[in-house]
């Protein structure tokens, strides 16, 4: 039982091929007979008053390169173009059912497609290995492979949240619309061998088919999303810590030295971001970057940090000589009692300097309107306090940054 059924597979599959087998013989003469008094320059149609309609569907199977830098787009694929060919018909009952024939691309009629909006060099789809296959009712199929590279504006302004749309301008060359007539039957690309693309999604695609200029083009239109994790893990999150850091600046103890190289070391490293990010970017100026003006303004940031940080040293380490002013002091009495009335509803640890007595001479003297003279506010005291609020301001400042950032490149309002 077990060896009957292949056998009776083999016998079945015999009658089958012997029906419908066509010989060596059948083939050669079909050949022969087909390309007799064919002429290759020759356009089908039986009325040459009717353009050849030609139809083009553009199968996608991956983006090759986008360089941003260079503008250019180069996505690898390959076309169905089909057409009729009335001299290639023939009726299968005659060569024992042969349907179909292949024929070098070389010696029969083909359309001469090519993109007219190449990178660098133009050139005819096709290559002359490639086949056009005939159907016995003069069905031609042909389908040629390529690499299409083409030259497409890049539009930075969102990076690296941005979005490009690049064309690829498909002509027949040589030939009026009323001779050939190029039309798409899908109005976007055909995805079934697509592979995704590391840096890219693609988010749509659309192929139309027009008469422009007195031409008949085909025009292929890629959109596509950058996916932005790699820029954000790698430039946006690492500038944000840094300005989080440069913002910590003013909790280093100013005798510790330390706060001028800190601060310099913040904005150097800023400065290396802004290098790399330029390195990935177009270098024109229309249209410019928005991540480049963020980081333009964290520079400036970071530099209005560093200087803010040098004159709070010379206040703190200025001699206590000279009287502090008396806005200076009130300043201070407002930022250390305000964090001492907050202090005191939740601890029992009153500060030495902010004692309630201090407070009542402090508002005393506010009513009295009269300047704080008697009062011992030194320019330590100063400093502190004005650490403190810079420190709340810087923080706000970040925050607010990150905040507008995110809105205006995700285009969220
Ligand atoms: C071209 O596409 C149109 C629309 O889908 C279809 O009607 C026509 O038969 C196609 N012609 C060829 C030669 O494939
Ligand atoms: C069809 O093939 C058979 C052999 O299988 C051959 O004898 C016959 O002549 C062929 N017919 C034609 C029309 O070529
Ligand atoms: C192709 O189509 C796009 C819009 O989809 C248009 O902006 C562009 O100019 C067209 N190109 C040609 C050569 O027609």
């Amino acid at each position: 039982m077990r060896t009957a059924f292949p056998i009776f597979l083999t016998l079945m599959l015999k009658t089958v091929i012997h029906v419908f087998c066509s010989t060596l013989n059948d083939v050669s003469n079909l050949y022969t007979t087909l390309l007799q008094n064919y002429n290759s320059e020759v356009r089908p149609g039986d009325n040459q008053f009717l353009p050849t309609n030609v139809n083009v569907t553009f199968n996608l199977v991956a983006i090759q390169e986008f360089d941003e830098v260079d503008g250019k787009f180069a996505v690898i694929g390959f076309f169905e173009v089909t057409w009729v060919d009335s001299r290639m018909a023939w009726n299968p009952l005659d060569y024992n059912y042969t349907y179909t024939m292949l024929f070098s691309q070389d010696i029969v009629w083909k359309p001469t497609l090519l993109s007219i909006n190449p990178f660098s060099k133009i050139d005819q789809l096709g290559k002359d290995f490639m086949t056009v296959r005939y159907y016995h009712n003069g069905f031609a199929y042909w389908s040629p492979g390529e690499i299409l590279s083409s030259s497409c504006s890049v539009d930075v302004t969102y990076f690296p949240f941005d979005q490009q749309t690049c064309f690829i301008t498909l002509m027949s060359w040589g030939t009026w619309p009323n001779e050939i007539l190029l039309q798409s039957p899908l109005t976007n690309f055909k995805m079934g061998f697509y592979s995704e693309h590391g840096t890219w999604q693609i988010s749509s695609t659309s192929a139309v088919d027009s008469t422009s200029n007195g031409m008949s083009v085909i025009n292929l239109s890629v959109t596509m999303e950058r996916r932005p994790a790699f820029f954000v893990v790698n430039i946006v999150l690492p500038v944000m810590f840094l300005m989080a850091l440069n913002c910590c600046v003013f909790i280093l103890p100013p005798e510790s030295g330390e706060r001028v190289s800190y601060s310099i070391t913040v904005l150097l490293a800023i400065a290396v971001f802004m290098t790399l990010t330029g390195d990935n970017l177009p270098k024109t100026s229309e249209p410019m970057s928005l991540l480049s003006y963020f980081l333009m303004s964290d520079l400036v940031f970071s530099a209005i940090i560093c200087l803010i940080t040098m004159l709070g040293l010379r206040l703190h380490f200025k001699d206590d000589k000279h009287t502090v002013p008396s806005y200076l002091k009130r300043l201070v009495f407002c930022c250390k009692c305000l964090s001492h009335v907050s202090n005191k509803k939740h601890t029992n640890d009153v500060r030495p300097f902010c004692t309630d007595e201090k407070i009542q001479q402090f508002s005393d003297i506010n009513r009295k309107d009269n300047m704080a003279t008697d009062i011992d506010v030194s320019w330590r005291d100063v400093s502190q306090a004005l650490d403190t609020i810079l420190l709340w301001i810087s923080i706000g400042g970040l925050v607010i940054s990150i905040i507008l950032f995110f809105i205006i490149l995700k285009k969220l309002v």
